[in-house]
This record gives structure tokens, C-alpha cells and sequence, in this order.
């Protein structure tokens, strides 16, 4: 293994400390706490350098064979809507509308990634010259061109922005 699933592991953890460091900063300058929220985000930022450079290890030791992409679509994707189904049904059966509400639209936003593979070819639906446009607020993937608003939140066509 090479160590690379450890490696893999570890990119997900930094980038999920550096997510909660953001949430925290939020919480932190909400309280008039600026200079723990200033911390709190350069400790996210350090955290988002060190997963880049985690990441950049671990891409030369990805293969991109079929069992990568059925890795990608086939459990990662589906574990994901399955995880959101979950937490979706405790909070609607908590009367948590507004988690219900967020919580629906990342499910979607996750559902629409299935359409980008073929599962006849065992390979990605893509084109030589494709620009995708991601929606900032769900993560909504468009493609060809940005959409007038975007399917699953609702948010304006011009907060798209083309990924790399
Ligand atoms: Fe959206």
C-alpha cells in the first residue's frame, strides 16, 4: 500500500481540521472574539497548506484506472448519499427544517456528480474542451454554461465560478 491510504487519510483529516477552524473562526468573530478568529483561520489556512502538500504527494501515487473511478462513483459517491439520507431522516424526524433544507440540497448536489459517469464504459462522461462552473453555496456542478440560477439553492448565475 505504500502508505498511501494512510497519506489519503490524512489529507481528509487536515482538510476537515481546516473546515472546523473556519466554522469556529465564524463563531469566534460572532462573539467579537477577532483576534482568536484571525488564529483560528491562519491555523486553517496552515492546515489547508499542509493537505495541498499531502495531496500533491498522493497524486502521482493515484492510479487512474477503472477501479479508481469505481472507487470514485461507486462507493465514495454512494456513501456520501447514503450519509445524507441518514442525517437527513434524523433531522427531519428532529423538526430540524432548516438542516432538512441544507442537508437536501448538498444530497443533490452530490446526486448530480453520478451523471458525470458512464457506468456502461466504466468511464467519465467528458469532452476534449468541458468548463464546469460550481455553485459557491451547495456545490452544485453546472457544465457548458453557467445557468441562470442555480437548479438546487437557488443562488444567482453570476456567484459561479469556472474550477480549475
Ligand atoms: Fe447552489
Amino acid at each position: 500500500m505504500n502508505g498511501t491510504r494512510e497519506m489519503a487519510y490524512a489529507f481528509a483529516a487536515l482538510r476537515r481540521a481546516a473546515a472546523r477552524k473556519r466554522v469556529y473562526a465564524v463563531r469566534a468573530e460572532s462573539r467579537g472574539r477577532r483576534a482568536a478568529a484571525r488564529l483560528l483561520r491562519a491555523m486553517g489556512a496552515s492546515e489547508e497548506v499542509q493537505a495541498r502538500r499531502l495531496f500533491n504527494n498522493l497524486k502521482g501515487r493515484i492510479d487512474l484506472s477503472e477501479d479508481f473511478l469505481d472507487t470514485v462513483f461507486s462507493k465514495e459517491l454512494e456513501e456520501i448519499l447514503a450519509e445524507y439520507d441518514r442525517q437527513l431522516q434524523l433531522a427531519k424526524a428532529g423538526g430540524r427544517e432548516l438542516q432538512v433544507q441544507v442537508l437536501g440540497e448538498l444530497r443533490r448536489a452530490e446526486l448530480r456528480l453520478r451523471a458525470f459517469y458512464d457506468p456502461q464504459r466504466r468511464d467519465l462522461k467528458v469532452s476534449g474542451d468541458e468548463r464546469y462552473y460550481l455553485c459557491p453555496f451547495c456545490g452544485y456542478l453546472a457544465t457548458g454554461t453557467v445557468p441562470e440560477v442555480c437548479p438546487v439553492c437557488g443562488a444567482a448565475g453570476e456567484n459561479f465560478q469556472e474550477t480549475g
